[in-house]
């Protein structure tokens, strides 16, 4: 049996309480179904800035860059707003993306349907809503040099963020959009801003270009991208694949994540290039949300994004896509028990903390 070396980086705030639920799943997987996982742990985010003072040890990215697959929490919070910016619990996560190559982001938006009543949007806007944003993870404005505050020396600072995109990069992740489209709906829509950014006028020339030369079958639409965070929420299910770029995509997925009914129901995987020899990819999963603050150490975090990042891992990782759609459905099947953690809580439900909506998935899995 191939190798199924999990790290585990739990991180800060609420990324415990949803690490802990899928702790509990791969302990029971092991037990019932000689799933064989092994996993290790490792410090990331604030709890390894107050451990080591890095936002992730060596030692911890090492283990990351060996592992078969890493699970990520969350990270930051206020105790670590004064921080450094190079050591913020944020750069943690930066460094994982960036050494581990996960240039690939799939953020899928999926509306299961006994939430489609629990969207900020009207029901017939998100019922049986199933959109996938692949978001560009190693480029852009999130790593281009410089990137740095100046003094001017006149009283005044300037603050410098540079957008770049290389042909390679934009050609790589459209490549991954097209492909993903072709299981899907065959359909990508492109969301860059080429008229004003020099990076989205050769975003939109190299997507066009890669899809005339290898994916001429998929439906290919353009849209700029603010006009494409008001068609998100005007009328979503007219999208099947989103490509974008890392900022971008960074915001437009929050966006759809409320599609879903909570920012706690949205998975992602993070996808590096398949090795030439073994063909295996470099992963990380994690939910789309952050540490939320605000409700960590109360219990009450909804970890689904996180249980379902696992089903991601399971079914990108390892082939387990029988288990991965297994989880998928037991998700729903909790949900269509009326089961609600409070951010996805409506009147005639019954609402759970996050170690009862764990163990209700769990239970449902293990069937
Ligand atoms: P957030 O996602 O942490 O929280 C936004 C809102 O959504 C909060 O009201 C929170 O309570 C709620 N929420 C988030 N996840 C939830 C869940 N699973 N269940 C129920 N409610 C949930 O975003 P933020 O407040 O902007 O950021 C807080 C910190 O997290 C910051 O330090 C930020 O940098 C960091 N962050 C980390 C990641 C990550 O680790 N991948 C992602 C986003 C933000
Ligand atoms: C996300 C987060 C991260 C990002 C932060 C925490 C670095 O917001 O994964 O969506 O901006 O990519
Ligand atoms: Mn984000």
């Amino acid at each position: 049996m191939a190798s199924k070396n999990l790290l585990l980086l739990a991180g800060d705030g609420i990324g415990p309480e949803a690490m802990a639920e899928v702790k509990k799943l791969i302990s029971a997987m092991n037990d019932k179904l000689g799933s064989g996982f092994v996993t290790d742990e490792g410090l990331v985010g604030g709890c390894a800035y107050d451990a080591h003072g890095a936002a992730i040890s060596d030692a911890d990215m090492a283990k990351a860059m060996a592992a078969d697959a890493v699970l990520f929490g969350a990270v930051g919070g206020p105790k670590w707003d004064a921080v450094p910016y190079e050591v913020r619990p944020e750069a943690g996560l930066l460094r994982l993306r960036k050494d581990m190559e996960l240039f690939a982001n799939l953020r899928p938006a999926i509306c299961y349907p006994a939430l489609a009543a629990s969207s900020s949007l009207k029901q017939d806007v998100v019922e049986g809503l199933d959109i996938l944003i692949v978001r560009e993870l190693t480029g852009g404005v999130y790593f281009g040099e410089p990137k740095q505050i100046i003094d001017l020396g006149n009283g005044q600072k300037r603050g410098i963020d540079t957008q770049v995109y290389d042909t390679f990069e934009i050609e790589r992740i459209s490549g991954v959009a097209f492909e993903l489209a072709r299981t899907r709906k065959n359909h990508v829509t492109s969301m860059e801003k080429r008229n004003v950014m020099k990076s989205g006028v050769l975003w939109n020339e190299v997507v066009t270009q890669t899809h005339k030369a290898r994916y001429a079958d998929v439906k290919l639409d353009h849209m700029l991208a603010d006009a494409g965070g008001m068609q998100l929420v005007r009328w979503p299910k007219q999208f099947d694949v989103i490509v974008t770029d890392n900022l971008f995509g960074d915001m437009l997925s929050d966006i759809a994540a409320m599609l879903t009914g909570s920012i706690g129901m949205l998975p992602s995987a993070s996808l590096g290039a398949p090795d030439a020899k073994t063909k295996k990819r470099k992963a990380l999963y994690e939910p789309v949300h952050g540490s939320a603050p605000d409700i960590s150490g109360k219990g009450i975090a909804n970890p689904i994004a996180m249980v379902a990042s696992f089903a991601m891992c399971m079914r990108y990782s390892f082939g387990m896509v029988t288990e991965a759609d297994r989880l998928e459905s037991a998700i729903a099947a909790v949900l269509d028990d009326g089961l609600r953690t409070r951010d996805i809580h409506s009147p005639g439900m019954t609402e759970v903390g996050t170690t009862e909506m764990g163990d209700a998935i769990i239970a449902k899995f293990l069937g």
